[in-house]
């Protein structure tokens, strides 16, 4: 992949520059911002335009308000949240494009930070609209996008307003992004093991089968593994799978063998007779041959946990995409916490975390400041391992 350019290749300074970042963010039942992870992440980039006497134009979307107005949705509240963080005033403007962003930006300083109001407002986002897409290149003069967790989607603001603008370059934190994500897997400090976890194939067996062109070993826990069980033969109770996807399944199994990669399935799960977790035998291990009927698997058992866990002991890159079992539930987060701590000790490889669940799960666990690098994207990194190109970064100008 061609090396993509980045604020510092360009001169910024006292020009106005639309920097796309993803404010996707939680909020409690308060309304305020329940993790600020995100918004920290888009600092780096922030403080150096800041000091390159740039206008920063700040544009994002939050949740899905389906193109209509929606208080609910409003960015507003990201506004005291980044101007504590970032030590300074930052303003906003109650639309994102026409006179009320325009009004904004023309009062802008050098070195002035301004957030516009959410983008999803307006349903030409989503549709990449060119003429929405051009309201927005209006307000400035060079475009950069730091908002990796969005990159995967083709829209105005994230890939469209691009076109319209001479620069066009990436921040920090897509520039890590990439490097962890995409440099540190594609030639990896060997033995290279990944795990992946979480409900569905479906949802992962395209990161499924780029991996096995690059991993030495591939962990598979999680819901996802009991389909692999079902390829295999093997009873699975009334654990979730997908029968449809035992297909691929099998391909996977013969394409690991044919490359040699080593593919660990769990040995032994805690199972539960319902779903009714409160009412429910959890805590129950069973070896994996041996799911009975009417019960169903919700996390990985200890001698899994072992197994596991010394693979990644030998590990010099690991990489973590889904939890193990429902770490929601107490009783069925060992599996997952374990990994966690396993991935977290291995002081000797580089541990990057895939984004989504695991993300929670490696935060909820205590070890979220051991490992090397934790993703900021959901859908994005998953799409990004997959090996499929991002809209917003294919938009970039490379050197
Ligand atoms: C995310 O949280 O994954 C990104 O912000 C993208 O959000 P979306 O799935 O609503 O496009």
């Amino acid at each position: 992949m061609a090396k993509i350019k980045t604020v510092k290749d360009v001169n910024l300074a006292g020009k106005r520059v639309f920097v796309r970042v993803d404010y996707n963010v939680p909020f409690d039942e308060k309304g305020n911002v329940s993790d600020d992870t995100r918004i920290a992440a888009s600092l780096p980039t922030l403080r150096y335009l800041i000091e390159q006497g740039a206008k920063v134009i700040l544009a994002s979307h939050l949740g899905r308000p389906k193109g209509q107005v929606n208080p609910k949705y409003s960015l507003k509240p990201v506004v005291p949240v980044l101007s504590n963080l970032l030590g300074k005033p930052v303003a906003f403007a109650e639309d994102c494009v026409g006179p009320k962003a325009e009004e904004a930006v023309a009062a802008m300083k050098d070195g002035d930070v301004l957030l516009l109001e959410n983008v999803r407002f307006h349903p030409e986002e989503e549709k990449n609209d060119p003429a929405f897409a051009a309201q927005m290149a209006k307000l400035a003069d060079a475009f950069v996008n730091d908002a990796f967790g969005s990159a995967h989607r083709a829209h105005a603001s994230t890939a469209g307003v691009a076109k319209d603008l001479p620069i066009r370059v990436a921040g920090f934190l897509i520039e890590k992004e990439l490097k962890f994500l995409g440099e540190a897997t594609a030639n990896p400090q060997r033995p290279f093991v990944a795990i992946l976890g979480g409900a569905k194939v479906s949802d992962k067996i395209m990161v499924i089968d780029s991996l096995l062109d690059k991993c030495d070993a591939l962990i598979v826990g999680g819901a996802m593994a009991y389909t692999f069980f079902l390829a295999q033969g093997k009873p699975t109770g009334s654990s979730l799978t997908e029968p449809d996807k035992v297909d691929l399944a099998k391909k996977a199994l013969a394409k690991a063998q044919e490359k040699g990669v080593q593919l660990l399935l769990p040995v032994d799960n805690v199972i539960t007779d319902k779903v009714d977790f409160a009412n429910a035998q959890v805590g129950e291990v069973k070896d994996a041959e041996v799911i009975p009927e009417g019960w169903q698997g919700v996390d990985i058992g200890p001698k899994s946990i072992a197994l596991f866990s010394e693979e990644i002991a030998k590990a010099k890159t690991v990489l973590w995409n889904g939890p193990m079992g429902i770490f929601e539930i107490k009783a069925c987060s060992k599996g997952t916490f374990s990994i966690a701590e396993a991935v977290a000790k291995n002081k000797d490889a580089i541990s990057i975390i895939g984004g989504g669940d695991s993300v929670k799960a490696i935060k909820k666990s205590g070890y979220a400041d051991q490992v090397s690098f934790i993703s900021t994207g959901g859908g994005a990194s998953l799409e990004f391992l997959e090996g499929k190109e991002l809209p917003g970064v294919a938009v970039l100008q490379t050197v």
